[in-house]
């Protein structure tokens, strides 16, 4: 285990720009694929095709510890790592789609959670409240800032909603490696941990669930559920430490983040 922080220089970070406007245009091409009828496996089969075919790119998860497929897919109570098969997606389903890719020797993660069809009141919720913990994370990116504030300030404002977040999996440090030091928590203590410098690339992925934040592995050893089975809901974006605040390197230059 190498527990050192690779900090990149400016032209590594403008490598993992690209690797990671790669990741984000695969989300925005998947888009339109997310419908009720369409099986999970047939979305990661258009995002492996257009990852290798269209941008030249390997994606990162593929035998990635023996993972299987080429994205990751939890669908509703699933919290992470979810394996696409054949389940069938129907209205009302919340669907987080995880895409990493490595081009050029870098990696850029990122993933959003989808509608299918018409979300319940319930599940636009939990996926506005993941998606407002990641940006009330990112807003807290700058020099002189430690992990644990920004984890704190996550916990905070998703207890704060009456939601729970996940402890057993983490944002990661990355780079040439898909998950490097440091782990980047989603809860914490304001001044512990971590003191952020600019050239840190790491993300940050916040998993929120509706109800408890307690976790279960299913035995295919990838699938994490809720282990009181409410709706969970995650967001992700790399970025970089600038030396005044932070980078995104995987929102689009349209994008609301
Ligand atoms: N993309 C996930 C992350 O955000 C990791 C997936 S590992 C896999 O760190 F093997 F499941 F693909
Ligand atoms: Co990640
Ligand atoms: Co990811």
């Amino acid at each position: 285990m190498d527990n050192r922080i690779h900090l990149k220089t400016p032209d590594e970070i403008e490598a993992m720009r690209v690797a990671g406007q790669q990741a984000a245009s695969v989300l925005r091409l998947v888009r339109d694929y997310v419908k009720p009828g369409v099986t999970t496996g047939e979305l990661d089969r258009i995002c492996h095709e257009y990852i290798v075919d269209e941008l030249k790119a390997v994606p990162a998860p593929l035998n990635y510890r023996g993972f299987p497929k080429s994205i990751c897919t939890s669908l509703n109570h699933v919290i992470c790592h979810g394996i696409p098969g054949d389940k069938v997606l129907k209205d009302g389903d919340i669907l987080n789609i995880d895409v990493t890719v490595i081009q050029d020797g870098w990696h850029g993660d990122t993933s959003k959670m989808f509608y299918v069809g018409e979300p319940s009141v319930k599940a636009r919720r939990i996926c506005e409240v993941a998606h407002q913990a990641l940006l009330t994370g990112i807003e807290m990116v700058r020099p002189g800032v430690t992990l644990g504030d920004i984890g704190h300030a996550i916990q905070a404002y998703a207890e704060g909603q009456r939601c729970s977040v996940v402890r057993e999996y983490c944002g990661h440090g990355i780079g040439r490696g898909f998950h490097e030091a440091p782990q980047v928590l989603h809860y914490g203590r304001p001044g512990e941990g971590v003191v952020l410098e600019p050239g840190m690339t790491f993300t940050i992925e916040p998993m929120i669930n509706l109800g408890k934040r307690h976790t279960r592995l299913l035995p295919d050893e990838w699938t994490v559920i809720t282990r009181d089975r409410s709706l969970s809901a995650q967001w992700e974006h790399t970025m970089a430490v600038t030396d005044d605040g932070v980078d995104v390197l995987t929102r689009l230059p349209d994008d609301e983040l």
